[in-house]
């Protein structure tokens, strides 16, 4: 039977700290208000000049030395990004010029903080049907630059940063287990960024409106995030024909740290279980997944033979889970 295995990870996180007192100075809040309401401590934000793509290159390139491949063994490039560097030609397209790929297909996925699992559960389908031995996966956010600076409801949740995965056909044990995904666009208009797109193209008046900036009703994100997750999770264990005692590690998207503890509370995984990054990336969108991931491995909390839960949920709104064993 064909596995899909992480042969190897990498992350990066741009230069510039930004701590909360840092914002305490540019809207009414403070350190206690974030670090209780939403367990951050700071941020990473992007240098001017720095796109997504470029952020990718660097998480790649790490990738690639920890999985021991070269970049010419890649058949394909999936990059998820709510932030392309441009409409089009997609990120994944830049990624392969500024790293001298091949022409392989390289594309963007869309599916904001799950696009990272959107993009392994892709992936591990493209290896399964012979369609691709070795395949990139990575996903990348600048959310600095889409982050309403005047709005402190929603500017000090958000990071930049991007990781990156290289799966491969295995006939091992490890690898991916199970995978569950779903979404719901009927809940679209909770976690939006209006302009930019054909429903409203950009104009004066957009970006006088700043419309091209992330739009959440915060609350009712909360409530569905925490209903989804645990959702993706208890269901990917089931498909895996585990039970939650099996898991060694739960590795959750981080948007905010209550919504974690829900989420464990109802998937019966305790904190010494769950990976927390929250506190010093903040909200990366789809990258915040592949950076835990590539801290966890690096810090040691993956050994092999350890069975590794994901799950994760966000814009449109999308939901995904996967077991993975290393
Ligand atoms: N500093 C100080 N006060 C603040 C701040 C801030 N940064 N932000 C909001 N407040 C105030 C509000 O104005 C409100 O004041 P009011 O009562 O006078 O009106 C008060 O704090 C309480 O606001 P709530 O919205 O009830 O606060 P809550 O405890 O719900 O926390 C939060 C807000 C952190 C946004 C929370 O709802 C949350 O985390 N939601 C989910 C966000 C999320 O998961 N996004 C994920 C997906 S992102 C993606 O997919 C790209």
């Amino acid at each position: 039977m064909i596995r899909t295995k992480i042969l190897g990870t990498g992350s990066y996180l741009p230069e510039k700290v930004m701590t909360n007192d840092d914002w305490a100075k540019l809207v009414d809040t403070t350190d206690e208000w974030i670090t209780s309401r939403t367990g951050i401590k700071e941020r990473h934000f992007a240098a001017p000049g720095q796109a997504t793509s470029d952020l990718v290159v660097e998480a790649a390139q790490k990738a690639f030395v920890d999985a021991g491949v070269d970049k010419d063994e890649i058949d394909i490039i999936i990059v998820g990004t709510v932030g392309a560097d441009n409409a089009y030609p997609s990120t994944g397209n830049w990624v392969q010029k500024k790293l001298g790929m091949k022409t392989i297909p390289s594309f963007d996925i869309s599916a904001a903080c799950s696009s990272f699992l959107y993009g392994l559960i892709l992936g591990d389908s493209l290896i399964k049907s012979g369609v691709a031995k070795t395949i990139l996966v990575s996903s990348a956010e600048i959310m600095s630059r889409i982050i309403n600076r005047e709005d402190r409801n929603t500017c000090v949740l958000f990071g930049d940063g991007a990781g990156a995965a290289v799966l491969r056909a295995s006939g091992g044990e490890e690898g991916i287990l199970s995978t569950y995904w779903g979404a719901d666009g009927n809940l679209g208009d909770l976690l939006i960024q209006p302009a930019g797109g054909s429903a409203m193209p950009a104009s004066r008046e957009t970006v006088d409106n700043k419309m091209h900036t992330v739009h959440m009703k915060g609350n009712e994100v909360f409530k569905h995030a925490v209903l989804r997750m645990q959702e993706a999770a208890v269901n990917a264990v089931k498909r895996a024909n585990l039970t939650s005692k099996d898991i060694d590690l739960f590795i959750p998207h981080q948007a905010n740290f209550r919504i974690i503890e829900a989420t464990i509370k109802r998937a019966k995984i305790p904190l010494e279980k769950t990976y927390i990054s929250i506190d010093k990336t903040a909200n990366m969108s789809g990258a915040t997944i592949p950076v835990a991931l590539d801290w966890a491995r690096r810090e040691g909390r993956i050994k092999p033979g350890d069975n590794v839960l994901t799950s994760a949920f966000g814009a449109g709104f999308t939901w995904a889970g996967l077991v993975i064993k290393f």
